[in-house]
């Protein structure tokens, strides 16, 4: 056993400028961990609570020193002289003390720490942190890489002025190895800015990386995407794919019914959607939708996935916010096939993973997720090795706080060396 010895938490900035909590946990042994907590813009109703300062005198209302105070004072209380290797019982001891849904401590006090004290495990017994996630869900030598899923053209609550659709991606799935699926990424990003530019179109970017130009629709979009990718070596439909986050809580009004601004100016109602999605996937490669629907749709979703589940991957994030409850109760009515796992929806790492081996138990995809706002931290590459998820999605190759990601899953690539694996997670017909 090495024991936690101390735990320090500070305010730092994400990449939106916003402030968020930096934690640092020291054992007894020397050993540190750390965590830069992430945090989203399109966020689910039922996500765990991110506790904000209220005090509209500094960091635009957007402060997080209750949290950060929280971490040194009662959570370091709880946890100083616990086990570092028992991290579910590290997260226990902050569930007990954090409230309905985290609202007590804040979600992003107690993830931090979570996250942090796995780092410092990992690093106590000389280990990356890819295999100590894998040692806690059980997957002894964790060698799979994630297929990415590259948010190329940015819209909804990420670009103003921009698509309908939150996010337009490439998902490089029938491509040999992880570099391989980053040199795609890169090429199409590339070629993706040079065609918007010829077209007059903006390159400036939306939060994650993405293109965001104003004055695009759905189907211009998608084949804007498709002559970028027909302009590299890699073939449409057969190595690379679409995936699509509608992110439709953004697009449901309170009045009953959808509005898709730049589509069609009509009252669209689920089905009508679930249409759209049919008329799409039948013209384009669309290998996967994340959030179809809205978060409380839950008869839309079940429709949507006898209609199409079968043949796309239909992801939940804001509906299932990667709590394992909601992962039940959708598996009870059939609605959704994959899960978003994004650690700070639910708040601690053992929670996460809980979410993550119900899904894979019942044959469920997992898509680990970086969020909008986010910082260096790189701890979603190695939860994606760790959990062999299969699936990462963290933005455009593009910009600091995503491209993180992607290298550090390059130097995993280069540890894991031929031992490494890399294919498709669908066996939908599509893939
Ligand atoms: P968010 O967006 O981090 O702003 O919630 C990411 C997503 O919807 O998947
Ligand atoms: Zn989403």
């Amino acid at each position: 056993m090495t024991a936690i010895k101390n735990v320090r938490a500070r305010e730092i900035l994400d990449s939106r400028g916003n402030p968020t909590v930096f934690t640092r946990v020291e054992l007894t042994s020397g050993a540190i961990g750390t965590a830069g907590v992430p945090s989203g813009a399109s966020t689910g109703e039922r996500e765990a609570w991110e506790l904000r300062d209220i005090d509209d005198s500094r960091m635009n209302n957007k402060g997080v020193l209750q949290a950060v105070s929280n971490v040194n004072g009662t959570i370091s209380s709880l946890v100083v002289g616990m086990n570092a290797d028992d991290q579910a019982a590290v997260d226990q001891a902050m569930i007990e003390k954090a409230g309905e849904n985290k609202a007590t401590l804040g979600a992003n006090a107690t993830l931090g720490v979570s996250i942090a004290v796995a780092s410092a495990a990992a690093a106590d017994s000389r280990q990356p942190l890819y295999r100590r996630f894998g040692d806690l869900f059980g997957i002894d030598n964790p060698t799979r890489l994630p297929v990415p899923m590259f948010n190329i053209l940015n819209g909804g609550a990420h670009a103003s002025d921009s698509t309908d659709f939150q996010e337009f991606m490439v998902f490089p799935l029938g491509v040999d190895n992880f570099e391989d699926a980053l040199r795609a990424g890169v090429e199409i990003y590339a070629n993706l800015k040079s065609i918007l530019s010829k077209k007059n179109y903006s390159t400036t970017l939306g939060d994650e990386g993405g293109f965001a130009p104003a004055g695009l629709d759905t189907i211009t979009t998608l084949d804007l995407i498709c002559e970028a990718v027909e302009k590299t070596p890699w073939k449409l439909g057969d190595e690379i794919f679409f995936a699509l986050d509608v992110a439709a809580s953004e697009l449901w009004r309170k009045e009953g019914h959808y509005w898709l601004e730049r589509t069609d100016q009509k009252k669209w109602s689920s089905a009508e959607l679930i249409d759209e999605y049919k008329n799409l996937i039948s013209k384009y490669p669309i290998a996967s939708i994340e959030d179809g629907l809205d978060e409380n749709d839950w008869d839309g979703w079940q429709l949507l996935t006898q209609e199409i589940g079968d043949r796309v991957q239909l992801v939940g994030d804001d509906l299932l916010v990667t709590q394992k409850a909601e992962v039940e109760k959708a598996l009870a009515q059939k609605s959704a096939n994959s899960v978003l796992i994004k650690l700070n929806q639910v708040g601690t790492v053992t929670e996460t993973l809980e979410t993550m081996a119900l899904a894979h138990a019942n044959d469920w995809g997992t898509v680990v997720s970086h969020r909008s706002g986010e910082t260096e931290d790189t701890t979603i590459a190695d939860l994606a090795v760790g959990t062999g998820a299969g699936q990462i999605k963290t933005g455009a190759p593009a910009r600091g706080e995503r491209t993180a990601k992607y290298n550090r899953l390059l130097m995993i690539g280069d540890e894991l060396g031929e031992t490494a694996e890399f294919r498709s997670p669908l066996d939908i017909d599509r893939a």
